[in-house]
This record gives structure tokens, C-alpha cells and sequence, in this order.
């Protein structure tokens, strides 16, 4: 593995993406006092579909935070939402290097509406596992940060909130799921989509897999969504169809929280699971007779075996 000073990263990551949230709510204010009807006064573009948002601040940021990081750290690669995009390729491609795994607004279709759930994270990975992760939500500024070995935190608090006691969880009937429209809108892929969030809901003895969960939440942002598992606030997130810089900066933070990450179908995390398109994570798990990890598998599990519907994107 190359030797990289992680703290200097980490700290490098703080600073840029606190300068990318100074600048979204520069431009909400723009709005808020131009009347425009896009979140920057400026034009709202769409990548795939209509729903797929992309304003000049998303670009704007990601731009600020590539040039910084090449004259700081010139022989690191970079990954990035807008660059993607540009390049019109239709696979990320990643290297073993040092790479900077950045989503400038993670959650840009609540930028633009003004709702006050979108972020900035950048991740770091070194032989393709995420290794410092920042994320940064500055209408609540609240910094989640985490490097490898050193423990996750938000504001300086360590992570989860209940840190050093795991709060316990016996069965997905207890638990608080985060799941996501997404941005794929297609009969077939929302078909499979409606049936996870109706066997996550619904009544096992009326339905056959429900769960009967204690409730599912959408943020609009895998980055608060691995986040809020982190945390200990929610006890799931799963989702079909983000990119690799949604989820970078997560995985590690989710990771030091004693959170455990996985790709498609509930298999562990790895380094294909990142250019993948498949994620879920669940927190730590504090049960008095079973290990965190027996824990944590056995609920991901359950989840998919009954409840989610797999889809190809
Ligand atoms: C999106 C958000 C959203 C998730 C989508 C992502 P973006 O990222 O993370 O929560 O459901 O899959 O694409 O487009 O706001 O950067």
C-alpha cells in the first residue's frame, strides 16, 4: 500500500469541504434573494433524465476541489460526479493509486429545491478501499469525518452517539430503514424498488416477507445516509443505483463507527463493490450473547432474503 499521512489528508478534506459548503449556501442565499427559480440563479441541467439534476455549483465545486487537490497532492487521482459525467463514459474506472472519490452535492435535487439535506463528501482510497472519508452538510454544519484506525466523528464527537455501548437490535421489526427513490425511473426497476419498500413496511402476517419495520426514511443522500447509520440514528441504508462518489466517504466513516458495509445481493464490501452500483450498510450492533459482526450479517440477511427485490441498473 503507498504510505500516505492519512491525518494530512483527512485534514486537507476538512478544509475543502467546508469551503464547497460556504460556497451551496452562497448560492441559496443568491437565490433565496433573486427570486430565481433554481437553487444558484443559474440554469439546472439533467444527466441521464429529468431527474437527474446538475447545477453550475455542483460543477463550480468540483472544479474547486480538483485543482486544490492537484497542486497539493499532484501525483493523486481523482474520481468525481460532474467529471464522470463529462467524460460520457458509462463505467468508473479506478485504479490502486491514491484516489480522491469526491461527490461535490451529494443530494443536488434537494439543493435545488432548498431543502436543507445535501452535503459534500469526498472520500480517499488507497488500493480501491476507502480509507479517509468527509462529510460535510453545512445548512446543519455538521462534519462527519473518519480515517483509517482513528475512529469516525461528527463535530468532534466520536461515533456512534452512544459510543462505547452499541445499541442492541434483535430483528428488522425494530428497525429504522433508509431506502431511496433514486433517480432510475424505469416500470421494471420501480416495480422491484415499490415491492422492497412494501416487504420493508408491511405486516409479515398479512404479507408474505414483511417485515414490519419500525419505519423507512429517505434523506435524499446516500453520503447523510451512510452518515445517519454511522451514527447509530438509523439502523440501515440500502440502495440500488449510486456511483461510487456517493458512497466513498461513507463507507470509511460507517466503517469506524463499527458500522459494516456491503455490494450487491448483501455480500461484504470490496473493491469491486465500489465501482458497483449496489450498497447497503447497517450499524453496530450491541446484542448481549452475539458478536457485532455475526449480528450485523445475520439482519443483512434477513433483509435480503426477504425483503429486497434485485435489480440490475
Ligand atoms: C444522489 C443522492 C440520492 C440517491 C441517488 C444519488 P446526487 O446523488 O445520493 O440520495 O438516491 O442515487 O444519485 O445526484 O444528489 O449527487
Amino acid at each position: 500500500m503507498a504510505h500516505v499521512d492519512l491525518r494530512a489528508v483527512q485534514e486537507f478534506a476538512e478544509g475543502l469541504a467546508r469551503k464547497a459548503g460556504a460556497m451551496m449556501l452562497e448560492a441559496t442565499e443568491k437565490r433565496w434573494k433573486s427570486g430565481s427559480s433554481t437553487q444558484d440563479g443559474s440554469a439546472v441541467d439533467f444527466k441521464k433524465n429529468s431527474v437527474d439534476l446538475v447545477t453550475e455549483t455542483d460543477q463550480a465545486i468540483e472544479a474547486m476541489i480538483f485543482t486544490s487537490i492537484k497542486e497539493r497532492f499532484p501525483d493523486h487521482e481523482t474520481v468525481g460526479e460532474e467529471s464522470f459525467a463529462a467524460s460520457k463514459k458509462s463505467v468508473v474506472e479506478m485504479t490502486d493509486a491514491p484516489t480522491w472519490i469526491v461527490d461535490p452535492i451529494d443530494g443536488t435535487t434537494s439543493f435545488v429545491h432548498g431543502y436543507p439535506m445535501f452535503c459534500c463528501s469526498i472520500g480517499f482510497a488507497i488500493d480501491r478501499v476507502p480509507v479517509v472519508g468527509v462529510i460535510y452538510n453545512p445548512t446543519l454544519d455538521q462534519l462527519y469525518t473518519a480515517s483509517s484506525g482513528n475512529g469516525a466523528f461528527m463535530n468532534g464527537r466520536r461515533l456512534p452517539f452512544s459510543h462505547p455501548h452499541p445499541l442492541p437490535l434483535d430483528d428488522l421489526g425494530q428497525a429504522l430503514i433508509i431506502v431511496e427513490g433514486g433517480s432510475l425511473r424505469g416500470k421494471e426497476i420501480m416495480d422491484r424498488r415499490v415491492d422492497t419498500f412494501k416487504r420493508i413496511l408491511a405486516d409479515g402476517r398479512e404479507l408474505d416477507g414483511g417485515l414490519m419495520a419500525h419505519g423507512i426514511r429517505s434523506q435524499g443522500s446516500a453520503a447523510l445516509n451512510y452518515a445517519a447509520v454511522a451514527a447509530g440514528i438509523a439502523d440501515i441504508y440500502y440502495e440500488t443505483g449510486c456511483y461510487s462518489w456517493d458512497v466513498a466517504a461513507g463507507v470509511i466513516i460507517a466503517r469506524e463507527a463499527g458500522g459494516r458495509c456491503y455490494g450487491r445481493n448483501g455480500k461484504p464490501f470490496d473493491e469491486a463493490a465500489l465501482v458497483g452500483r449496489h450498497f447497503s450498510v447497517i450499524r453496530a450492533i450491541g446484542n448481549p450473547s452475539e458478536d457485532n459482526v455475526a449480528a450485523q450479517d445475520r439482519l443483512i440477511r434477513s433483509l435480503f432474503d426477504t425483503a429486497v427485490a434485485d435489480f440490475d441498473v
